[in-house]
């Protein structure tokens, strides 16, 4: 039988206040045969019992994104659609959803509300509260309000806050884009209270390194319209204007970076009437993203007392949110609740790396039970520090964690809980760090949008969780940005003024993220939006080219926090070895083969040829420059060997020596990468991707510092901005820069989804999907699931006890090409569930002995002597031999691999003497 689900339009489930001129139709198919594929489908939509658009029956495969193609849609307006599909076995279904237009352009707010704002001191930290009673008379039908603010705000209809969301209207470039939020409001019949608070938020509030107010103007103010449609038909509005009255509630004070300040003693201030303020309507566009949420709410782990005497609570998850109070008090009685993600070595509350942020909320109680939280500041942390509670005081402590809330798409699991660990590390760090904005951290005075952060998550948060909306926002911001002097903003929004200069990899986030929501969910138009961005990119870097056609001047943030250079002359320690225009080429290579393949799926053949070209001469100009004729790259870090294969910039008779030299320079530092932001995301797809699996292997399941799971090992419960954030001894990195919740580094997410269990696009959107898992020694089972838009794509791999198990879930009208570990052929599937069972000789139990073991434990062993003896009798008696005695292996073969061979047959016969 055939069935639909998850109807949506534009990604989302029966939308209230679409925005979208020209919206788009997805369903999923499910069906109980297997090969289903979609023949032909018809949509309808009805408005009000009319048919306004009928598709007629398409013969189509294409079940996603499908765009409305009737007449222009009303504002303010519902309507149902219904979608019938027929499958390739003769099967029908239907489904049907429903959506409800937006304003379809903000000026409709004209003459209909009006901007107001409060008394005119300006410098009052005081949130003003501005309302308007209203009488209710006749039967409603319904009631909605669009509403908006310069600033933050939060609406309250009857006193009861008008939905479960926050931080609205959101952060984007409130120069060009300000978006205004649609609610399905209830309202009494009779006498009815509208009340918008408002704050400073992004728009009014200090932001940046050194945090400054007044980012984009220094007056907040609000404009809203409800409009109420009654049951015969007639509506009523009620508008911000001059009837409004504006006073002040219980928040005397709320920044994002410092906290919030309530005092349920403050009367409020005498009623005064709302001003008028001049601020047009053609920057207003329709809520574009997914809202922010409290997604869970966490408890405490732990009460106590630091030694320093500091009471704190422990939550036992670094998070981004805030902490809900429920508590019995006292009238005037001052709660103070500190912020932190960690403890120091000694374990007192550490506070040293929020830089300039305050993180704390203080509350002045009204007596009795009350239960408390922030509304506008977030904070990133574990603990709390509170000051002035009771003896025995009745009060919970709970902690609410706040992302923008998007459906989570990937669930990855495996044998190695130090594994799990780190998986959930990247989860948290990427809810923690997607609130509203993609942000590099939650915690310290910056919280921005930093580009480059993105460009390196950017493939694994498309697994985590459907990014589509919430990036597509973040894309037209960063489109708003560019300029004749804005080259390409390095956070987005732009709080840090022109930037002429423009820096590799983070400004190819304007290639990257496009190609990548591209191929993951199958939507060009992200592509046809973000065209003319990426060539403005483009057309930047080639304005910055020498003769030799190269990008060689200007500013580069480089292998940004590698740890292979020394501290330069302004003792700065953050930029690895790598040479920033090595990077700042191979980065243009990558935006310009982009480029010409988004110009190829769009049908621009010029543009695509002409893209394509300019790659091959830069190439060629690259190797000139930085390739020896006989192999060797300037600059051979590790991040340098690794982008000169990932991205194919070295000749293919060079790659086995580069190679190797990948190899040695990892063994030399005893199987640890030094990369930074640019090396780490490709360093284990590289291994990976040149028969170097094992050693990728090796890297994920090395414990010591630096490593992904010494984090882990350390207790992390996010992944942090630095691979040594936190040092073996417990103590902090002294760098002010240090944050314990930053996901560049969870970039290792895209390795576990597409290597270890094989998951990879073949077609846009997963339509065709390569599965080829591939073991590595130390996890003996891994799974995965990843809701595609298709449905669900489920992998689970097992190889135990001489046998190897694996099931298969491919989603209807998709196709995978499954190549199973260890045989010979792939095999193509149509959609069902498979199940596969073989008998192994591997083993993916760690072995005792490796390359890693340290040579005189090796030297020591009775099986390594005979076979030394009798091959090699010579490297027995080198006297240089006690001086590395205590080295692994792989160090010792960074001089010379001759002997790597011998090394690996007495490994192994090591390893089978003490197995008998
Ligand atoms: C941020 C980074 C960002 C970097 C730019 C830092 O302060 O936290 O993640 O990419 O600056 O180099």
């Amino acid at each position: 039988m055939l069935k639909l689900y998850d109807l949506t339009i534009e990604y989302k489930h029966a939308p209230l206040g679409l925005d979208e001129v020209q919206p788009r139709f997805s369903w999923k198919l499910d069906s109980d045969q297997q090969d289903t594929v979609q023949a032909s489908y018809r949509l309808r939509i009805v408005q009000g019992g009319d048919v306004v658009w009928d598709s007629g029956t398409v013969a189509s495969a294409q079940s996603i994104l499908n765009e409305y193609l009737g007449p222009n849609l009303t504002p303010r307006t519902e309507y149902d659609w219904t979608v019938t599909v027929w499958d390739n076995h003769g099967e029908t279904a239907e489904g049907t959803s429903r959506f409800e237009t937006g304003l379809l352009n903000g000026s409709a707010f004209e003459g209909k509300a009006q901007w107001i704002t409060h008394a005119p001191d300006k410098a009052s930290p005081v949130s003003p509260v501005l309302y308007k009673d209203f009488v209710v008379q006749g039967n409603v039908k319904k009631a909605r309000l669009y509403a908006t603010a310069l600033g933050v705000y939060e609406a309250e209809i009857n006193g009861e806050p008008v939905d479960d969301t926050y931080f609205h209207p959101g952060w984007t470039n409130y120069r060009k884009r300000l978006q205004y939020q649609t609610y399905a409001v209830t309202l009494h019949s009779g006498k009815n209270h509208l009340a918008l608070t408002l704050a400073n938020g992004w728009y009014k509030g200090k932001l940046g390194f050194m945090p400054q107010p007044n980012h984009y103007g220094d007056t907040t103010a609000a404009l809203a319209a409800l409009c109420i449609t009654y049951e015969d038909g007639h509506e009523e509005w009620i508008g911000t204007d001059e009837s409004w009255f504006c006073t002040t509630g219980a928040i005397q004070s709320a920044e994002i970076y410092d906290g919030e300040t309530q005092d349920f003693t403050a009367d409020p201030a005498a009623p005064q009437p709302a001003r008028l303020f001049d601020y047009g309507f053609d920057t207003l566009i329709g809520q574009e993203n997914e809202p922010v949420r409290c997604l869970q709410r966490v408890p405490v782990v732990k009460e106590f007392t630091a030694p320093n005497g500091d009471h704190l609570f422990d939550f036992g998850q670094n998070l981004t949110g805030w902490v809900e109070v429920e508590i019995y008090g006292d009238k005037g009685q001052k709660l103070t609740l500190r912020h932190a993600e960690s403890l120091d070595e000694n374990g007192n509350f550490y506070t040293e790396n929020l830089s300039w942020a305050k993180a704390t909320d203080t509350y002045i109680l009204g007596g009795g039970k009350q239960t408390l939280h922030p509304h506008f500041t977030w904070h990133g942390f574990r603990y709390i520090c509170v000051e002035g509670l009771q003896y025995g005081q009745n009060v919970q402590f709970t902690a609410c964690h706040l992302s923008t809330d998007l459906a989570q798409t990937g669930h990855f699991t495996c044998s190695d809980k130090r594994v799990n660990r780190l998986q959930q590390n990247i989860q948290w760090s990427q809810r923690d760090n997607f609130l509203d904005i993609p942000t590099d951290c939650p915690q310290r005075s910056e919280r921005l949008g930093w580009t480059g952060d993105v460009t390196a998550f950017c493939p694994t948060a498309a697994f985590n969780e459907n990014i589509m909306p919430f990036m597509t926002k973040w894309l037209h911001d960063l489109a708003s940005e560019l300029g004749p002097d804005v080259s390409m903003p390095q956070v987005v929004p732009n709080i840090l003024g022109n930037q002429q200069d423009g820096a590799a990899f983070w400004g190819d986030v304007v290639t990257v993220l496009p190609w990548t929501l591209y191929r993951a969910y199958g939507d060009k138009r992200i592509l046809q939006h973000s065209y003319d961005s990426m060539k403005h990119w483009v057309e930047f870097i080639e304005s910055q080219c020498g003769e030799n056609g190269l990008w060689q001047t200007g500013f580069q943030y480089g292998d940004w926090l590698g740890l292979d250079a020394e501290a330069n002359a302004l003792g700065d320690e953050r930029k690895g070895a790598t040479d920033d225009y090595f990077t700042a080429n191979v980065c243009f290579a990558w935006s310009l083969q982009i480029l010409a393949d988004t110009a190829a799926v769009l049908q621009y053949t010029e543009d695509a040829r002409r893209w394509s070209r300019r790659r091959e001469e830069l190439v060629r100009a690259f190797r000139a420059e930085y390739v020896t004729p006989t192999g060797r790259l300037v600059s051979e870090t590790q991040t340098a060997l690794i982008l000169a294969l990932h991205f194919d910039m070295v000749p293919d008779e060079f790659r086995p020596r580069l190679l190797d030299a990948l190899e040695k320079n990892i063994g030399a530092h005893k199987t640890h990468l030094l990369t930074g932001f640019i090396g780490t995301p490709f360093a284990c797809l590289t291994l990976s991707e040149n028969g170097r699996h094992d050693l990728a292997g090796r890297l994920l399941l090395q414990e010591d510092d630096p490593s992904w799971l010494y984090e882990v090992k350390m207790g992390a419960t996010t992944i942090w901005e630095r691979w040594n954030s936190i040092r073996p001894d417990g103590s902090f990195n002294p760098a002010n820069m240090n944050s314990l919740n930053h996901y560049a580094y969870g970039s290792i997410g895209n390795w576990l989804y597409t290597k270890l269990c094989g998951l990879e696009i073949l077609e846009p959107g997963y339509k065709k999907f390569a599965l080829r898992p591939q073991f590595i020694k130390g996890i003996t089972h891994a799974e995965l699931t990843y809701e595609s838009v298709y449905g669900k794509i489920a992998i689970a791999w097992r190889c135990e006890g001489g046998k190897i198990t694996v099931d298969v879930t491919v989603p209807a009208n998709t196709t995978a090409e499954l190549t199973l570990p260890e045989q010979p052929e792939t095999l193509t599937l149509g959609s069902g569930s498979y199940h596969y069972e073989y008998a192994t000789e591997t083993s993916l139990k760690i072995d005792r002995y490796s390359l890693e073991t340290p040579l005189h434990i090796i030297l020591e062993h009775p099986a390594a002597q005979a076979i030394f003896a009798q091959y090699a009798p010579e490297f027995l008696s080198n006297p240089m031999l006690e001086y590395v005695k205590n080295e692994p292996v792989t160090a010792l073969l960074a001089y010379g691999d001759s002997i790597k061979p011998l090394f690996e047959q007495v490994l192994a016969v090591m390893n089978q003497a003490d197995k008998e």
